[in-house]
């Protein structure tokens, strides 16, 4: 009876070992043949966005396999909780999501046959920079993705000031960038010119504003360009400020207006030689006609005299 009892116990035992050892093995055979199946692929560069937009952040099963049925998690690590999708055949479980993406992200449901399982999300917050992993548990299989997030805004540029009769100082300012943009200032064909430092501020919402004033001569050409840009993020603005010529000849003195001291001074000079001329040729005569006078004191006519100091 004793016997018989532990009979049935042992089989029992070995009947659950048999069990376990089969799901053991096909749970190894499944993996395996996963794993020779499908990567999870993600782009070599990294995302770059701009705040508002709805971006893709793309992520593939490569060879193609359905991932309908499969469980897909998006996270950031740094976030806690990490998840910023997490998806279970198909159903996305809203609740798990960290609180800054609720109702933003969501996979192409379309597209999961296709081994699609790339993330949208929707209007880009200067918060979601960062790295994401695209995670398939079932392949044990990830792969990460860069998010870089932007921010560009149009310039405005403006003429501050007048400093003398041929400069005048410009100014340019523009709001909203992110990360930090630079601002340079180019003249008609495109040189660069030297302007003071760039002020930066930042505000609130951590975007930077950026404002700068150039000096700028009338020689420069009067079409000048005022240009904010980010490297990073790929983003530039442009602003032409046309400064009209007669801006600079409203402020300078007519032009002819220096060369007046110069003509005066040929008139006087001129006038000054004259009576010089004149001067001398008056001593000149007057000494003559005493010496025609004392040579010829018999001569009378007017003519004679006239005569005499020509020759003499
Ligand atoms: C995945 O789906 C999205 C949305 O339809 C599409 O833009 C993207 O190109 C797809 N990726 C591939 C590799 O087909
Ligand atoms: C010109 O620049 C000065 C700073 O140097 C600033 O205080 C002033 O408001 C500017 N004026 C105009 C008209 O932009
Ligand atoms: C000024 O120069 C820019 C290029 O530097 C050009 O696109 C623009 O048409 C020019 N504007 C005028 C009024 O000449
Ligand atoms: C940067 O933008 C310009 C035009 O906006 C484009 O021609 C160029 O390919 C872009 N470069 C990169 C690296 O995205």
């Amino acid at each position: 009876m004793l016997c018989v009892r532990a009979g049935r116990a042992f089989m029992v035992l070995f009947d659950r070992c048999i069990i376990q050892v089969f799901h053991a093995a096909a749970l190894f055979a499944l993996i395996h043949s996963c794993r020779g199946q499908s990567e999870v692929i993600g782009p070599l560069q990294p995302v770059v966005a701009l705040i508002g937009d709805d971006i893709i952040l793309p992520c593939n099963l490569d060879p193609v396999m359905d991932a309908f049925g499969l469980a897909v998690e998006w996270a950031r690590p740094d976030l806690d909780p990490r998840f910023v999708l997490l998806s279970r055949h198909g159903v996305d479980l809203e609740s798990k999501k960290h609180p800054s993406y609720t109702s933003r992200t969501s996979l192409f449901t379309d597209e999961l046959k296709n081994g699609n399982i790339s993330l949208k999300i929707s209007k880009v917050k200067l918060s979601d920079e960062g790295t994401y992993r695209c995670f398939v548990p079932e392949l044990d299989r990830y792969t990460t993705v860069q998010l870089v997030v932007g921010a560009a805004s149009s310039s405005a540029a403006w003429i501050n000031s007048t400093i003398s009769s041929s400069r005048v100082v410009l100014q340019c300012e523009s709001a909203g960038w992110y990360p930090e943009p630079e601002l340079l200032w180019l003249d008609g064909e495109g040189n660069l010119l030297s302007a003071g430092p760039t002020e930066t501020l930042r505000g609130p919402d951590d975007l930077y504003t950026v404002s700068s004033r150039v000096t700028v001569e009338k020689r420069h050409s009067n079409n000048i360009t005022c240009r904010v840009q980010q490297r990073n993020t790929n983003q530039s603005r442009e602003t032409h400020i046309h400064v009209p010529d007669d801006f600079f000849i409203v402020i300078s003195p007519p032009s002819n207006q220096t060369n007046d001291p110069n003509i005066i001074a040929v008139v006087i000079g001129a006038l000054v030689v004259l009576i010089l001329i004149l001067a001398v040729s008056f001593v000149v005569w007057k000494k003559r006609r005493a010496k025609c006078n004392s040579m010829c004191p018999f001569l009378l006519s007017k003519v004679n005299i006239y005569h005499c100091i020509v020759s003499v």
